[in-house]
């Protein structure tokens, strides 16, 4: 195993710390060595039932039970929506209710093992709830910067409860991003776990191994929302690992939604800009609102290379999606994991058979349904009340 640049392909070995290539700025990734694929065993549970394909599954982990999530099969939404078999991964049910689990358990491992203290990160809200519950496993210091004023209580609460050093920068995601980066390059006691880190996005890949397993081939499409866009570039890694290991014998198309006043990566593809960037991106989703995406050069290669492709949907299109996939299915998820669904609504999809990722749980940003028109119905402590209530 070693890290390659996406760009020019240099190479560096598996524990040298550096983020970019150190060449041309590149982002790297975790190449798996041939015997990887040979024959690899999975066995156990979760993430690391895949240990033989991850970096850091020989030695002890830092773990709270990541992955093996619920795939769901929505027929009734399917119907609706125009696809025979729908499926949505629930990234809900991780421990700490988030996607971000699979890549911390392997990135706070690797952090662990290359002998760092620290651990540091730029949140949305997702990742520092997650980097924060994993480094207080390991016992780790954990440094978390946030948009003041743009994350999701239940996010927030989480850093606090788990004892990150939670700090909130006056600017947006990309500020906070920016800033963290060069944190961690100037201090060499910090390790940066934004998902720019590529042993965090091999955690993340297990996603599709886990769909494979569950429905014994791959789908047709994934759709997944993208923020910094390291989750469809994990998920699209994984499903060509299965492939290179001769586990599956096609790949789906990758599809990713964006919320549409925070869609860089939607106008790349479209208008062919010369930078993969938006100014001032805003949406009620706050978890991908975001507009300088760090893995755009991995999302856009995994949307060309797998026929797939990237669209916008609105904020109002998420909040109809986010309620229809809980009053339709009883799946509560999150504003920015209901953009799959919303996409779904709006555009439809050729295929057979859809995987949606829904990223992470409903409760994680109750203010985002509550802020919306409340019905719900007020009695006295009494039968009569309540029946008249019932009744109106
Ligand atoms: C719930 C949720 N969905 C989607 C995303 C976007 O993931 P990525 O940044 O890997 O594109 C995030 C990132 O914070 C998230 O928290
Ligand atoms: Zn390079």
């Amino acid at each position: 195993m070693l890290q390659r640049c996406i760009a020019c392909e240099a190479t560096y070995p598996l524990d040298q710390v550096c983020y970019t290539c150190a060449a041309c700025g590149g982002l790297l990734e975790v190449r798996l060595g041939a015997e990887r694929f040979a024959d690899p065993r999975f066995e156990g549970r979760g993430v690391w039932r895949y240990a033989s394909m991850l970096p850091g599954g020989d030695g002890e982990r830092v773990s709270l039970r990541e992955g093996d999530t619920g795939l769901y099969r929505c027929d009734r939404l399917g119907a609706a929506l125009g696809v025979k078999n729908l499926y949505i991964k629930n990234e809900g049910d991780n421990p700490t209710g988030s996607f971000k689990d699979r890549g911390m358990t392997v990135g706070v491992t690797w952090a662990r093992r290359l002998g760092f203290k620290t651990v540091a990160c730029a949140s949305t809200g997702n990742t520092s709830a997650s980097m924060a519950a994993f480094a207080a496993r390991a016992g780790m210091r954990a440094i978390v910067l946030i948009p003041d004023g743009k994350i999701a209580m239940g996010k927030l609460a989480q850093a606090i409860v788990h004892g990150a050093e939670v700090v909130r920068i006056r600017g947006d995601f990309d500020d906070a991003m920016r800033l963290v980066r060069e944190l961690s390059e100037a201090d060499g006691a910090i390790y940066l776990l934004n998902s720019i880190n590529p042993f965090r996005l091999e955690g993340q890949k297990t996603l599709a191994f886990e769909v494979v397993d569950s429905l014994g081939a791959p789908p047709d499409a994934v759709i997944a929302p993208m923020g910094n866009a390291g989750n469809i570039s994990a998920i699209w890694k994984g499903f060509t690992e299965l492939e290179c290991a001769r586990r599956i014998e096609r790949l789906p198309r990758m599809i990713g939604a964006q919320a549409e006043h925070a869609a860089p990566i939607v106008r790349y593809l479209r208008e062919s800009t010369q930078e993969c960037r938006v100014a001032n991106a805003e949406t009620l989703a706050t978890a991908i609102r975001i507009g300088a995406p760090v893995n755009w050069p991995k999302a856009v290669a995994a949307i060309r290379d797998s026929g797939g492709e990237a669209n916008l949907v609105t904020d109002d299109e998420i909040i109809a999606a986010q309620r229809r996939l809980a009053r339709e299915e009883g799946l509560f998820v999150e504003p920015a994991s209901a953009a799959p669904i919303a996409y779904l609504a709006r555009y439809g999809v050729t295929a057979e058979t859809v995987v949606c990722v829904c990223t992470g749980h409903g409760l994680k940003d109750p203010d985002a349904v509550l802020r919306m028109p409340a019905d719900t119905k007020v009695a006295e402590p009494t039968m009569a009340s309540l029946r008249a209530a019932l009744e109106a």
